[in-house]
């Protein structure tokens, strides 16, 4: 990527955003990260700490956004409250964090220069619609408090590139895991909790028959997506999915934990269905193909062995 100025990583301590300021930090860019720590950690930067400008602060607030904006080129704008739940609980913290903090550094990114915003938009604004695989020219149909933030961000780009010719990108990323994933919360993904049940001896929970389905995206492609979103010129003012394009149930995604785990004996608990949900999830990846030249490089058990490697040598393994 040929860069004069910064890069700056929205959300960089968290778990997608870190990856990609270590992917970034590795190619040689300057790179900056904002970040309040609500739910990134520092420790997730610990290792490419002496390469990366750190600036703990909300996008909501104007001197934070400001400092972290200047000099900035290209900024990935990863920081978010990434959980459907959580936003059913609290709808107005995902709105700010989500909707708003896009609104606010869309309007100061364009107003310091910048030449172009990768957006993390999200997979849960297909909502239930019915078609299988989701493609970029369904309407969307958001569920949830979250779904309809990070939808509202994606309009933004889109208006953005359009009204002002700002370039924008909106990858629409189907449930991302990997290492770093934090699995210590009630609103965390379900491959971080499913691992940290059978690593400490404890029932994974299933809301729901567990046969719902999800198009499961290890972080490796993800942050290979963004490098290619950076430099695309067919992608812009556009939407992309970004996944594995496999759709997987949760029975099935259990089971396959269970056999490389070897915890085969474990039994799931079932519980009630949470709000929001969707029921089925999978990408159509020819637009990634053909905007980004994007392919699955690293599939789902490969992904699911790496996620586990890691978390064995996590503080989350120590803690047990
Ligand atoms: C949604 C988005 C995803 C986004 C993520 C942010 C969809 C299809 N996907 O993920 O793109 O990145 O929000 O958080 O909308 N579950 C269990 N047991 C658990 C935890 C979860 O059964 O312990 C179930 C959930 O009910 C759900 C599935 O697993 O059916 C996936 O849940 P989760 O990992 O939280 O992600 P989504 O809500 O699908």
């Amino acid at each position: 990527m040929s860069l004069s100025g910064i890069v700056l990583v929205t959300g960089g301590a968290g778990f997608i955003g870190s990856h990609l300021a270590a992917a970034l930090a590795g190619s040689g860019a300057r790179v900056r990260v904002i970040d309040d720590l609500s739910t990134g950690h520092l420790e997730n930067i610990e290792e490419i700490g002496r390469d990366v400008d750190f600036v703990k602060g909300s996008l909501n607030d104007p001197g934070d956004l400001k400092r972290a904006l200047e000099g900035v080129e290209l900024v990935f704008h990863e920081a978010a409250i990434p959980s459907v739940p959580r936003s059913v609980d609290n709808p107005l913290e995902t709105h700010r964090a989500c909707a708003e903090a896009t609104f606010s550094l869309l309007v100061a990114a364009r107003e310091s220069g910048v030449r172009r915003l990768v957006y993390a938009a999200s997979s849960s604004a297909y909502g239930d619609q019915p078609t299988l695989p989701k493609s970029e020219s369904m309407r969307p149909d958001p569920l949830s408090p979250y779904a309809a933030a990070k939808l509202v961000g994606e309009y933004y780009c889109q208006v953005w590139a359009r009204t002002y010719n700002f370039e924008t990108v909106s990858l629409r990323y189907f449930n991302v895991f990997g290492p770093r994933q934090d699995p210590s919360s009630q609103y965390s993904g379900v491959i971080s909790r499913f691992t940290a049940a059978l690593q400490s001896g404890e029932r994974p929970v299933i809301f729901g028959d567990g046969e719902q389905s999800r198009d499961f995206t290890y972080i490796a492609n993800v942050v290979d997506a963004n490098l290619r979103a950076a430099e695309t010129t067919r992608g812009i003012g556009e939407v992309i999915n970004v996944a594995n394009g496999q759709q997987t149930t949760l029975n099935q995604l259990l089971d396959t934990l269970k056999k490389i785990t070897g915890k085969t004996e474990v039994e799931a608990e079932y519980r009630d269905t949470r709000v929001g949900d969707v029921r089925h999830s999978v990408a159509d990846i020819t637009r990634a193909r053909e905007f980004l030249g994007y392919e699955s490089r690293v599939g789902l058990e490969e992904g699911l062995r790496k996620t586990i490697e890691w978390w064995k040598q996590s503080r989350f393994a120590k803690s047990v």
